[in-house]
């Protein structure tokens, strides 16, 4: 019989890389894109697949409890790879209550459907809940996150991912319900709106715009390519263990200036520019508030369990997604106009 796998949040950046490998990987799947189409949505990033016979598109949103339950009893899908949410700290930091709304009570809308439709029959049935690295919190100079780190949440965003992950735990604990969560590390790659550091920084290079670097540059984050993401999610869904926790990251720590000079020195040799141009347009800002110092991710389970590690180096990585942002201008100017100019003044316009 034919899988029916749901995907939510697949019109966003990671959501659309994970959409299009599955469609295209596993013809006999009957792949479900659940989306809002928030302004971080776009089915433009889908354009390539959307023809595809296995591919359907349900706009819905997932606060919605009723319209959950209809779309669970109406396709009876076997598996849910959940990656809707809010996703930005900044805009968290500006309005938490849409990320409590969308992280928390719309993932209790998704496993409540699931286990109302799956009923205890938990055969060939999973529901994997796509997390964050940021739950447990923030690092000093030494150490990495384990699956077993405690959890200890800074920012409304990364509560809210974090009270979605007890809530998962807590079905499978209490109802059975088959699960299994992954925490990834700062994805980066073609697709991310231009709100989060690198194509935020890429846009503003092409458009010689301040590039605002919060503090003091000096915050660490561990990056991984948005493909590599997706296939260790496609291991994770189809080998990984009833009720574990994997973590993922890129074994690819850079402190934010650093990247922020390594950007500046390629964008100038894709654009043909002076070396150091770019450079010039490196500001620092007012801090955001409660930042995290360090992240850094040990993804040795499931590097030793599944075999996964990334297939592509930083520099391979970056250099891909400078020609994707170079390549899709048209992609960058629809969503970079109308609201997005409202969001650019509110966050930025005040804190140099
Ligand atoms: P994104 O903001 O690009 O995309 C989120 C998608 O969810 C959008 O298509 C949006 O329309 C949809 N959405 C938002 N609210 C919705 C709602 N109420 N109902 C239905 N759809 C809704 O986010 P992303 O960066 O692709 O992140 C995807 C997931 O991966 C998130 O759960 C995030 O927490 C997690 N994650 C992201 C990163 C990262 O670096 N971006 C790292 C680790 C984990
Ligand atoms: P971001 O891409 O927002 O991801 P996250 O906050 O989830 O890690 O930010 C990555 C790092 O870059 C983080 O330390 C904040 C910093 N940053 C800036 O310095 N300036 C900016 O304009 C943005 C968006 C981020």
């Amino acid at each position: 019989m034919q899988k029916k796998l749901l995907i939510t949040g697949g019109a966003g950046f990671i959501g659309s890389h994970v959409v299009r490998l599955f469609v295209q990987k596993y013809p006999d799947y009957q792949v479900y894109n659940l989306d809002a189409l928030t302004y971080a949505g776009n089915l433009e990033n889908l354009k390539d697949i959307e023809e595809y016979p296995n591919y359907t598109f349900i706009k819905a949103d997932i606060t919605d409890a009723e319209a959950i339950n209809n779309l669970f009893v109406q396709h009876q899908f076997d598996g849910v790879i959940h990656l809707a949410a809010e996703s930005h700290v900044d805009r968290s930091i500006t309005n938490p209550n849409a990320f409590i709304q969308t992280n928390v009570m719309g993932t209790a809308n998704l496993l409540n459907a699931a286990r109302e439709t799956w009923k205890g029959n938990y055969d060939g049935k999973r529901f994997y809940h796509v997390s964050t690295d940021e739950v447990y919190g923030s690092l000093g100079a030494e150490g990495f996150f384990l699956e077993t780190t405690p959890y200890d949440p800074q920012s409304p965003y990364s509560a809210s991912k974090a009270s979605s992950d007890h809530l998962v735990r807590a079905y499978g604990n209490t109802y059975g319900l088959p699960f299994v969560i992954t925490n990834c590390s700062n994805n980066y790659g073609p697709n991310q709106f231009p709100e989060k550091l690198i194509p935020l920084f890429i846009n503003n290079i092409c458009t010689n715009k301040p590039l605002p670097v919060y503090g003091d540059g000096k915050y660490t984050r561990d990056w991984l390519f948005v493909v590599d993401h997706a296939a260790a999610i496609d291991l994770v869904y189809h080998k990984g263990k009833n009720a574990e926790t994997y973590n993922i990251g890129g074994f690819n720590e850079w402190q934010n200036i650093e990247l922020v000079k390594l950007l500046c020195t390629k964008m100038d040799e894709k654009l043909g520019r002076e070396p150091g141009t770019s450079a010039q347009l490196i500001t620092y800002i007012k801090d955001r508030p409660g930042h995290d110092r360090r992240y850094a991710i040990d993804a040795s389970k499931i590097n030793k369990e599944l075999g996964w590690y990334p297939s592509v180096t930083f520099e391979e990585g970056l250099s891909k997604t400078i020609d994707w942002y170079l390549e899709n201008q048209e992609w960058l100017n629809d969503i970079t106009s109308g609201a997005y100019q409202n969001y650019y003044e509110t966050q930025y316009s005040t804190q140099s």
